[in-house]
């Protein structure tokens, strides 16, 4: 039979289109807040903050910055006329310090004036002072202080582990510090606030506009309906926006509520790294017991974030840790203890995998320390610890891993990157060279898709079709560069079957949109992408019953393709139907609405089913490294991801890249440096290096896993993408713990992360000690 191809719209789901604002990122037309044009009368603010890393506030004297020609306003936290709290979780984060500031950089007021420069010179005129307090600036010293921003968090499965390690054949303790991670958007955090009849507008650079709306709102003594949320694109967020740009819409809401005038508040890179929160930095302490092959009996770990000075999304954070503590292995007996430790620094926040990384990198570290003390391959050890089959499927948060794609995965790279033979010729190459020393090593993703806090799992769309056949399109999630609106256009072309260029996307707008979570948990596209092709196939399903009736044909005999409607015999353009349509009374627009089935959890028993499934990765990464001075180079390598029946394959290609590089730059070049004082020495890209172009793997060779439609009724069968692939950035890691043990000449080497020159080199240093020691 001839198989004729039938012309198809364009741009339709599992289309590799670009980016909708790839070529406005080039050529400008993609406008950011800042590039807005600024409103009449619009002002500038800038924020005071605190020097001390935890002091009493005694008097805030604002009179000189006030007489200064051009200042209209300085606030403080007597002049928050609602309720001065915004944590995203437990309370206890005041927008504006009443009484006590409790990190460098803590905001206290905030002024606003004709210019950003004059802002900042009266900002800078502010008189505050205050008695100094001890502050403690690490997660040891407040752990060892009991000092937590929420209570501990216990997850167990199975029996007591202490005996049960006590009398395995092999016992191994350790520990690993990870560091944190500033976001280093492009765009750095920016709001501005217009003041309307009795209400506000704000347009901010947020992942959570509804969050921004909820929270001026309430600072503002508002109701919910009097405020709106808006945003178009975000210059990246990477959790960095996900609760922390709300504060920064705040200060320009309260200073504009003020002075009656619009307010915009950008912050400069300096004042954003010093002000706002990264990644949370982790310490991971095991205790584990293993038989002679390296299977785990049971395993006894803590995991402690330095969440700074306040709750923020630590809950979250924390409990994503120890969820992904047991990363693709069974632990037949369990217990995991969190503890978010309170500390006089930036309120540590969501950053791309939420903790994730961080309870992964824990369970990694103790894999290495496994196989290299019993002297086995640390790949036979991961293989032997998989979930799967008899009984080993069950999480410590108790949830059955179905569908377990990992050992499949597993061949299939170890295959496609050579693996077996490039491990000998690392061998060969380290037996031959004394001073430079390669690493290779393969590493496992498996990482739960959904909000680990269930309510968050719902979202929203609006679809108009117009009577000109155009579509306009709202959702309630946001745009950070991740593709997410080219991802649910594509979908709203592909119900209806037309070309994805008569698809337009609104900016997203809590007037449009109510009650949605944060653009995170790499939920976009299957929260949002769902809302919105219910909302399509709701109104096709009105258009196609009008065509039935409108041609005189039965409705099984109409059908929407390339950007046509056929009734029997009949073929009508798209527009045309729609102007038919709307002429005889057929409603055209649907707001609908989309929660994930099925996930359950309760966070008292840490129990249940967080994620709707699981998204998986393997990579094999090869590294070499001088041994005279640390220094390293990522010389090749391959991934393999699944994220289901794609979306769209280069925009997931491009999630699956850049998040590995930033894995990347967070386990070995992204190093952030405070004073004794608790003030952030690394607030500018001169003193804090995140990869660039010539630090990516010489060879990097990225695969989508074929032919793998997701087994749950995800949009389209698709997976999420956007944080799974940072974890992939453990085969680098790995890779120099590989390199490191050989330059050691073997042992199981401590390698605390970032992995930078310093600590190459001395962790290649411990090693030989103990070498020497032992010998
Ligand atoms: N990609 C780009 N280019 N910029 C970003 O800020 N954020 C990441 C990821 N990929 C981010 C990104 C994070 S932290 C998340 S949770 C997801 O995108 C959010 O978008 P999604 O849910 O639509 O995948
Ligand atoms: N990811 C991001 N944000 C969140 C999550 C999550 O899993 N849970 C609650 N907020
Ligand atoms: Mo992503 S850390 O969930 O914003």
């Amino acid at each position: 039979m001839k198989v004729s191809a039938r012309p198809r719209h364009k741009g339709g789901v599992g289309a590799p289109v670009p980016h909708d604002s790839a070529y406005g990122h080039v050529d400008g037309g993609a406008i950011y807040i800042d590039d807005m044009s600024e409103p009449r009368g619009c002002l500038h603010a800038h924020l005071v903050t605190s020097r001390w890393g935890r002091a009493r506030l005694k008097r805030i004297d604002t009179s000189r910055a006030l007489a200064m020609p051009g200042v209209r306003a300085v606030v403080t936290a007597a002049d928050i006329k609602g309720t001065n709290e915004v944590s995203a979780t437990i309370p206890g984060e005041p927008l504006l310090a009443p009484e006590f500031v409790e990190y460098v950089g803590h905001p206290l007021a905030a002024v606003a004036a004709d210019t950003p420069e004059l802002a900042r010179a009266a900002a800078a005129a502010v008189v505050v002072e205050a008695e100094p307090l001890p502050a403690v600036l690490t997660v040891r010293e407040a752990l060892a202080k009991e000092q937590w921003v929420l209570p501990p968090m216990l997850m167990r499965r199975g029996d007591d582990p202490g005996p049960i390690i006590a009398k395995a054949p092999h016992r191994f303790r350790g520990d690993i510090e990870v560091g944190g991670q500033d976001h280093f958007y492009l765009e750095g955090q920016v709001a501005l606030a217009i003041p309307q009849e009795g209400g506000m507008e704000v347009w901010s650079s947020t992942q959570h506009p509804t969050e921004v709306q909820h929270m001026v709102a309430r600072i503002l003594g508002l109701p919910q309906s009097a405020v709106t949320g808006l945003v178009r694109r975000m210059g990246g967020g990477f959790g960095g926006k996900e609760s922390q740009a709300t504060h920064i819409a705040c200060y320009a809401a309260l200073l504009a509520s003020r002075t009656g005038r619009p307010v915009k508040l950008r912050l400069d890179r300096d004042d954003d790294m010093t002000i706002t929160g990264k990644r949370h930095p982790f310490l991971l302490q095991w205790d584990v017991g293993v038989d002679g092959h390296g299977r785990i009996l049971a395993v006894d770990m803590l995991l402690a974030a330095n969440a700074g000075w306040s709750t923020d999304l630590t809950p979250g954070v924390l409990g994503r840790a120890l969820s992904h503590a047991d990363n693709a292995y069974f632990f037949p007996h369990v217990r995991l203890r969190g503890y978010g430790c309170k500390t006089n620094l930036q309120s540590a926040t969501a950053f791309r995998g939420f903790g994730g990384p961080q309870g992964m990198m824990g369970c990694e570290a103790m894999i290495e320390q496994i196989a290299r003390s019993l002297k086995l391959d640390p790949l036979a050890v991961r293989r032997i610890n998989l979930y799967g089959g008899n009984g080993r499927d069950l999480t410590p948060y108790h949830q059955q891993v179905r569908h377990f794609r990992l050992p499949a995965m597993l061949d299939q790279i170890l295959a496609s990157s050579d693996f077996a033979s490039r491990r000998k010729a690392v061998d060969a190459f380290n037996a031959a060279n004394p001073v430079l020393k390669k690493g290779i090593s393969a590493s496992l993703v498996k990482f739960g898709i959904s909000f680990n806090k269930i309510d968050l799992n719902q979202a929203g769309a609006l679809v108009l079709v117009y009577e000109d056949g155009s579509i306009l399109l709202n959702h309630g999630g946001t745009e950070m560069g991740q593709g997410l609106f080219t991802k649910v256009a594509q979908v709203v072309a592909e119900v209806f079957a037309v070309d994805l260029d008569k698809v337009r996307l609104s900016p997203t707008s809590t007037a449009k949109i109510p009650n949605t979570s944060a653009t995170a948990a790499s939920a976009g596209a299957d929260l949002n992408g769902m809302a919105a092709k219910i909302a399509a196939e709701a109104i096709k399903v009105r258009m196609a019953a009008f065509a039935a009736q409108h041609f005189d044909v039965p409705e099984s005999e109409v059908a929407f393709e390339d950007n046509h409607i056929v009734a029997g015999n009949h073929k009508i353009a798209f527009a045309d139907l729609a102007l038919h349509a709307k002429h005889a009374r057929v409603k055209l627009s649907e707001a609908a609405y989309y929660r994930t089935p099925d996930v359950h959890f309760d966070p008292k028993t840490m129990t249940g089913r967080p994620f709707y499934y699981y998204a998986y990765g393997v990579a094999v990464s090869e590294v070499a490294i001088d041994t005279l001075t640390g220094e390293w180079k990522p010389l090749r390598t391959d991934i393999l991801h699944d994220v289901g029946a794609s979306l769209n394959p280069s925009l997931d290609k491009g999630q699956i890249e850049g998040g590995f590089i930033q894995g990347m730059g967070w386990l070995t070049m992204e190093e952030l440096v405070w004073n004794s004082e608790g003030r952030i020495l690394t607030h500018a890209p001169s003193t804090y290096k995140i990869p660039s172009a010539r630090d990516l793997p010489r060879d990097f060779r990225v695969e989508l896993l074929p032919n793998a439609p997701n087994e749950e009724a995800s949009v389209y069968r698709s997976k999420a993408v956007g944080e799974p692939p940072l974890m992939l950035a453990l085969s680098v890691w790995q890779a120099l713990v590989d390199a490191v043990a050989a330059a050691g000449g073997g042992g199981a080497p401590r390698l605390d992360a970032p992995a930078t020159p310093e600590r190459i080199l001395g962790a290649i240093a411990r090693l030989r000690e103990s070498a020497m020691a032992g010998a």
